[in-house]
């Protein structure tokens, strides 16, 4: 296996440094375990220290080449698959499992679409059941949790996802409830940039000890620094409030008042209906591009172009596909063929109603802001790239009134909140808060989205950041 494949990028020296820092109480009991050791980067900062015998380090890799290497360095070494072959949860007397007072490392990061979880799905599947089998680096984590000592510490830099995405709920509320998390230290974008890996990471630094209800988790941002800062903002959050959050966010901007805004909130996709969208299977073969009177809004590969009057005709239907940051209004971009032939191919949701004759609206499905339009009447949708709400109440919440809000900055603050990452996804949007808006209120916002609408009608590149710091200061009012 190649280096990518073993998810093999090695730590930045003043990374490795501020980390090995952060352990503290090495002495003559203490054992070390870096389970997945690489070119051997921290143990050989320890060694050169003299924190540590090299007689208490151990270290683990899958990869034969790194043997000689650790060897020589005088540490035990084991050449193991970590994941797979530890045992670390029957330790009963007789099976008594090997545990470390302090462990550090860089776990690989692969995720589910990586041939390593792929081939050892249903093993791994049987031992990480409690937390799920979604990236290596989470495994890692709850894996070397198992390994420490009590009062042991623990050290990892590994991609930040784990701090807000779904995905790692089961991650977030294990480490929460069994251990104290000292801090999290949120590196610089570009920490990993030589070596080629674009991954957004932060290190966690905890203890195996149980929570009391002062203990204070410091999160360091140090996501805007320069290279090798790690002196960032911090902002303390009390460990136990985070396990009163949704899905347990670990919310390291201080915005706790506003969380529990949004906890207490109805749910904005209780007031609508409708959701993720189809695949036609074959883009190229059922879709066109509609032209609209000489005025298209698809630009890609596609060649085939249908007039706007010929779509509403039966054999058609409109089709929007288009995610980004597109807002209030596009028409959409293409049409799809409706005859009893194309039709069997396409991959369509149940709950697709295929006669929806009401006023939707779209949010673009992964991408880095909230972003919310009309829909065209009677169009389907693409799964991924929009997602179709019809609101359930149209008297009383327009579907201006949830495009307004949803473009709004608190609502672009609040999703960033609850995921972090650039990849907004329907789980997320099912997290969004409706607060009691007024009525005056929601009619304003009306009101305005109308007016933009209408202006884009006539130029789609319309400049609506006025009427945009209109809404935004309503909506505000909500979140403060
Ligand atoms: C991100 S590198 C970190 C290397 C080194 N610790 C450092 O920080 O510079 C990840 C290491 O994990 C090893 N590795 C990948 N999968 C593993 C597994 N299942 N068990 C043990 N080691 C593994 C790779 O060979 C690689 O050396």
């Amino acid at each position: 296996m190649n280096k990518k494949d073993l998810g093999a990028f090695y730590t930045p020296k003043h990374t490795v440094n501020y980390m090995v820092n952060l352990l503290f109480g090495f002495d003559e009991k203490s054992k070390l375990l870096e389970p997945c050791g690489g070119d051997g980067a921290f143990i050989s900062d320890i060694l050169e220290n003299n924190s540590l015998k090299s007689r208490q380090i151990t270290v683990w890799d899958i990869n034969p080449d790194v043997k000689n290497h650790i060897e020589r360095l005088g540490v035990k070494f084991e050449l193991k698959d970590a994941l797979l072959q530890t045992i670390f949860q029957n330790d009963d007397l007789f099976n008594k499992i090997e545990k470390f007072t302090h462990i550090i490392g860089n776990p690989p990061y692969l995720n589910k679409q990586s041939s390593y979880i792929k081939k050892n799905k249903n093993k791994l599947k049987k031992i990480y059941d409690e937390i799920g089998v979604n990236d290596t680096y989470a495994l890692f984590i709850y894996l070397c949790c198992h390994l420490l000592e009590t009062n042991g510490q623990l050290c990892f830099i590994t991609s930040d996802t784990y701090l807000t995405l779904g995905i790692h709920k089961k991650l977030r509320k294990f480490l929460l409830t069994n251990f104290v998390i000292k801090n999290i230290t949120l590196c610089q974008h570009d920490l990993f940039k030589d070596t080629g890996a674009l991954v957004n990471t932060c290190i966690i630094f905890l203890e195996n000890r149980k929570i009391d209800e002062n203990d204070i988790i410091i999160f360091n941002d140090c996501r805007n620094l320069e290279i090798g800062n790690y002196n960032g903002d911090k902002y303390y959050t009390k460990q136990n409030k985070l396990l009163s959050y949704p899905d347990y966010i670990f919310d390291f901007n201080g915005n706790g008042k506003l969380i529990e805004k949004i906890e207490k909130a109805e749910k904005l996709i209780d007031f609508v209906d409708g959701g993720l969208g189809m695949h036609t299977t074959d883009n190229e073969k059922f879709l066109a591009i509609v032209d609209y009177n000489g005025i298209k809004y698809a630009k890609n590969g596609i060649k085939k172009f249908v007039s706007v009057d010929e779509v509403k005709n039966k054999d058609w239907k409109f089709y929007h596909k288009k995610g980004g940051d597109t807002k209030y209004y596009l028409p959409a971009e293409y049409c799809i063929r409706w005859d009893n032939e194309s039709i069997k191919s396409y991959k369509m949701p149940k709950n697709y109603n295929l006669r929806e004759k009401r006023q939707g609206f779209l949010i673009s499905g992964i991408c880095s802001t909230l972003s919310a339009r009309m829909a065209t009447v009677g169009a389907l949708w693409e799964s991924n790239k929009a997602m179709c709400f019809f609101p359930k109440n149209p008297q009383k919440y327009p579907p201006e009134f949830f495009i307004g809000i949803l473009n709004s900055d608190p609502y672009n603050k609040i999703i960033k909140i609850l995921n972090h990452t650039n990849s907004i996804q329907i789980r997320d949007i099912k997290k969004l808060p409706l607060f009691n808006f007024d009525n005056n209120d929601i009619e304003q916002i009306v009101k305005i989205v109308k007016k933009i609408i209408e202006q884009m009608k006539k130029n789609i590149d319309y400049n609506f950041s006025l009427e945009q710091n209109k809404i935004n200061q309503i909506v505000n009012k909500y979140i403060l």
